[in-house]
């Protein structure tokens, strides 16, 4: 394992600033992630050098941003592992990525065929599937979760059947941080012949996933929470499964040949790639994850994982303060709550101190249901965090609590 002699803190200029008059302390990854110089000089040298569409154009300017855009698909082929670079699709983000599988298995479905996913979903790993059922009379059928934040894995062996058609869960749950089984939850699917989606959003800023192994049908997750831009992410289909689905929307790009009486289509990627695509967002897509690559994964869990430890341990000390979410397996995410005290004044009086978390349901209104709360505050960790940070964060929720006591 490499060890970090320079300061990765460094590489963020955002966070060099200070907020109300106070460093700033970034707890607030697991909504978006910051950037690093590498990423936002990419931005600037992409729209300074190379700008143009892609795909279209014999001139030199589109030639370089169709070869720049095409090798960032390979650089996203490599990091996931995916056996094909075809097989890599740049969408808007995750929950543009899930819409796209969700709309396009319209055609697959029908009254009374099944849709599995768990009660640890974000909204946008929900509606989607509610909305497909309303188009085909197919029926949601939910994971239940425990007081911990753990899937009942029993109840999902006894909920899967000839009639699932697709199980869609989170990889790692945004709002209590737990780290799903998706191995066994792939394998148990795969006996019934089902097409398994992993929404990746919250755990490709933490974890490396190798989708071949895995043998996920679709992994989707977006650029922003790894160090990248907004406006853009991943689907990771199975070849036989983007063959089999019919593209998500219509107009150039997509086609092969196009007339009033009929329209063929691209070849993957192009299929599900309609319009001007992202095209910064898609390359700079590739360097985020370059950059990521730099300070390692292996030191990334590390670091990561002595924070949650820490944090979790430092919180507990704080009387009346309840930690929402103990899965064994957790990612860098703590949610808690102060006796007494609604979650968004915690967090109003700790961005006084210059501490950035998220307040709220977290979009994962049935979970706040489960624990009957109205939300929780959570801090959620990247690599570039400090046990400082920590501390900052522990001292200004101790002061939160007092003043609102
Ligand atoms: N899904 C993001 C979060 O958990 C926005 O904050």
């Amino acid at each position: 394992m490499k060890t970090k002699l320079r300061n990765i803190v460094a590489d963020f200029p955002i966070l060099q600033q200070q907020v109300n008059g106070k460093p700033l302390v970034y707890l607030d990854n697991g909504a978006s992630s910051q950037k690093p110089q590498m990423v936002i000089d990419a931005i600037t040298k992409y729209y300074s050098e190379i700008n143009a569409n892609i795909h279209r154009g014999v001139h030199t300017l589109s030639q370089k941003a169709t070869d720049a855009y095409e090798d960032s698909r390979q650089k996203l082929q490599a990091h996931f592992n995916a056996k094909h670079s075809y097989e890599i699709l740049f969408t808007k983000g995750t929950t543009d990525a899930i819409n796209l599988v969700a709309s396009s298995f319209t055609t697959l479905l029908n009254a009374g065929d099944e849709i599995i996913i768990s009660h640890l979903e974000h909204h946008s790993n929900i509606v989607p599937w509610q909305m497909l059922c309303e188009r085909t009379g197919a029926v949601l059928k939910v994971i239940p979760m425990d007081e911990n934040g753990e899937l009942l894995m029993k109840t999902y062996e006894d909920l899967l059947s000839d009639k699932t058609k697709i199980v869609a869960v989170n990889h790692v749950s945004n709002a209590l941080g737990t780290i799903n089984p998706i191995e066994e939850i792939i394998t148990l699917a795969h006996q019934y012949n089902t097409a398994v989606l992993i929404d990746g959003a919250q755990a490709t800023p933490h974890i490396k996933p190798d989708v071949q192994a895995l043998n996920c049908d679709f992994y989707v997750c977006s650029a922003h929470k790894m160090c990248g831009p907004t406006g853009v992410g991943m689907l990771y289909g199975k070849e036989e499964w983007l063959n089999k689905l019919p593209p998500y929307q219509g107009g150039g790009e997509m086609i092969k040949e196009v007339s009033f009486e009929k329209t063929t289509y691209a070849e993957l990627p192009h299929k599900f790639e309609a319009g001007t695509p992202n095209i910064a967002g898609g390359i700079v897509f590739g360097t985020a994850i370059d950059y990521m690559n730099t300070i390692g994964f292996d030191y990334i869990k590390q670091q990561e994982e002595m924070l949650l430890q820490y944090a979790t341990e430092e919180l507990l000390k704080i009387e009346g303060l309840q930690i929402i979410g103990t899965a064994t397996q957790k990612a860098s995410v703590i949610s808690f709550n102060l006796k007494n005290i609604h979650p968004y004044d915690v967090g109003v009086i700790v961005d006084k101190l210059g501490v950035a978390v998220r307040t709220g349901h977290h979009c994962t209104q049935p979970i706040m249901s489960f624990y009957n709360i109205a939300g929780t505050v959570r801090a959620s960790f990247m690599f570039y965090n400090t046990k400082n940070d920590v501390d900052v964060l522990v001292s200004a929720v101790k002061r939160a609590q007092i003043m609102l006591s």
